[in-house]
């Protein structure tokens, strides 16, 4: 039997929190929750066992969301058919971003979020973001467009924000000339 991963819903106020710095070395029962959420954001996006599991896709998650405090995001990135690349960073940081703007065109969605949320969510096109690797070692990753985006709504998390915090109640939708809509 698949155990799936207990992913905490909107409701839960811990959510709203701020998330804490992380000491090294990591405990290993962080380590395999590390592993889990990797293979989970995986399954996930594989048609055959996210229908098999009945799994929500996605592509990243923040310990928040599995209930835990702590600064540890993880992004499995599509990067080509079936090609699947991991980010895992503890304690990141954007240290550099784009002046410009971009939003996905069909909006964002969460695994902690359990309904439709339309509207453009305003993000940097690019960002530089820092942290360390789960071994404790600096790590820097340069993101762009839709991985961009990822790590954005992940880092927010740590923050205790939501994607929909960031849609403009007056006017959720951007036209095309106003930001580049992906
Ligand atoms: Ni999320």
């Amino acid at each position: 039997m698949y155990k799936k991963l207990n992913i905490l819903d909107e409701k839960n106020k811990l959510l709203r929190q701020i998330s804490h710095e992380v000491t090294f070395p990591l405990p290993k029962e962080d380590l395999e929750l590390i592993d889990k959420m990797q293979e989970e954001l995986k399954l996930s996006q594989i048609e055959e066992y996210e229908k098999k599991y009945n799994l929500r896709p996605g592509t990243g998650l923040a310990f928040v969301q599995l209930g835990i405090l702590k600064r540890i995001i993880v992004i499995v990135d599509e990067e080509s058919e079936g090609i699947f690349r991991n980010y895992v960073v503890i304690n990141p940081k954007i240290i550099s971003y784009s002046e410009e703007l971009i939003a996905a065109d069909a909006g964002e969605g969460c695994l902690s979020v359990n309904r439709e949320v339309d509207g453009h969510v305003p993000r940097y096109a690019r960002i530089t973001v820092t942290g360390f690797d789960i071994h404790g070692k600096p790590i820097k990753i340069r993101a762009r467009e839709e991985l961009a985006i990822a790590f954005q709504h992940e880092i927010d998390h740590l923050n205790g924000i939501l994607f929909y915090d960031r849609i403009n109640k007056k006017k959720p939708f951007f036209g095309e000339n106003e930001i580049r809509l992906i």
